[in-house]
């Protein structure tokens, strides 16, 4: 993951900075969630690492089959951003909940690469100047930067075809294509995670005054649910679904199960979103912090404060923990993930 970054000049301090939080480090301790436990480095890092390698290997392979009607220059985008080292967290729970529903990751893999290109078409967007105007992404310039604003929304653009393709390419059976590419659909869309970025930024403008305070918690609880919390339920039912896992049968608890861990992990890693930016730096998380207030942005902590916030995050990896209980190990690294969430650095 990080040697594309060594090779280029700069930009290592952001790769390092990748692996200390893969790595589990003295800091972490601070955040240590008594109830909770630490989440086991030597559990999560070799299994994190050889996910990244195989996602990877599928995303390389869908980008070198664009084809020559893909102009050379949105080819370019679309790799500079989709290979970029993020922390492939979606498609690492995709693997993770495929595992526990008790299928191989292999079958995990086209699903949670199609989530890796879903997720990154969001961040392109995200950053331009019309959304929320970044310059830096993990730990290069944004797409817009490095390109132009056309060629960034347009390799957003060309990733969301791309990551439906890439489901319908799969070995999975039919029924299964069909309900990946459905959740996913859903998951990504005018319900999900596009209608959280629309209310995000519409509540940029909020007047506080104008909105008694249970409101605006609502609506900052269910913002954070559609804009992030959505996009990572669906991880873990996409690799439900890979192992075979259906609504309705023998497997349906197995899977209600496992979309109560994702929708607890979803909004806690929002939640843990919103901290980092308040209390971390631009050198940990490979993209720029101390913006949202600047920017009006409704968050956790705006709302509840850093304490009651984390402590918020905490009851809902708590919740989400709850639900894998009935699972045996074959879930500890969703165990694992859920803990890490809360101890992340970046
Ligand atoms: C960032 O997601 C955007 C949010 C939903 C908060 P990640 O923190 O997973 O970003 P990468 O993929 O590691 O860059
Ligand atoms: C964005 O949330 C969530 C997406 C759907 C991309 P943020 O705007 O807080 O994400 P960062 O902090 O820029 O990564
Ligand atoms: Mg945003
Ligand atoms: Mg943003
Ligand atoms: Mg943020």
């Amino acid at each position: 993951m990080c040697g594309d970054l060594r090779e280029t000049p700069g930009k290592s301090l952001y790769c390092r900075n990748l692996i200390i939080t893969v790595t589990r480090s003295f800091e972490s301790e601070d955040r240590a969630l008594a109830p909770l436990g630490s989440w086991n480095a030597e559990i999560l890092q070799s299994r994190w690492k050889e996910v990244v390698e195989q996602v990877d290997g599928v995303l390389r392979d869908a980008i070198d089959c664009l084809g020559s009607q893909c102009p050379e220059r949105l080819k370019q985008a679309i790799s500079y951003s989709l290979l970029a080292p993020g922390k492939r967290l979606r498609p690492l729970l995709c693997v993770f909940a495929c595992e526990a529903a008790g299928g191989t990751a292999q079958q995990a893999l086209a699903n949670a690469a199609a989530l890796e290109m879903i997720h990154c078409y969001s961040l392109i967007h995200d950053d331009l100047p019309a959304m929320d105007d970044d310059h830096l992404r993990r730990g290069r310039p944004t797409c817009h930067i490095q390109f132009d604003e056309a060629t960034a929304i347009l390799a957003g653009d060309a990733l969301q075809p791309l990551a439906f393709e890439t489901i319908l390419k799969s070995t999975l059976s039919a029924p299964q294509l069909l309900e990946s590419s459905l959740v996913l659909a859903r998951a990504a869309g005018s319900q999900g995670m596009v209608a959280g970025q629309m209310d995000d930024l519409l509540a940029e403008s909020l007047d506080p005054s104008q909105m008694p305070i249970q409101d605006q918690k609502e609506w900052l609880s269910s913002i954070h649910r559609r804009k992030t919390g959505a996009m990572i339920e669906a991880s873990v039912l996409l690799g439900a679904i890979a192992a075979g896992a259906t609504p309705t049968g023998a497997t349906s608890n197995c899977r209600s199960a496992l979309a109560t861990y994702g929708r607890g992990i979803g909004i806690a890693f929002q939640i843990v979103d919103d901290l980092l930016d308040v209390e971390s730096t631009s050198e940990k998380t490979g993209k720029a912090t101390g913006k949202d207030a600047a920017r009006g942005k409704l968050t956790f902590p705006g709302i509840y404060g850093i304490i009651e916030s984390r402590a918020m995050a905490v009851r809902w990896v708590a919740d989400a923990l709850a639900a894998l209980e009935p699972f045996d190990e074959r879930a500890e690294g969703l165990r694992q993930v859920a803990k890490y969430i809360l101890e992340r650095h970046s």
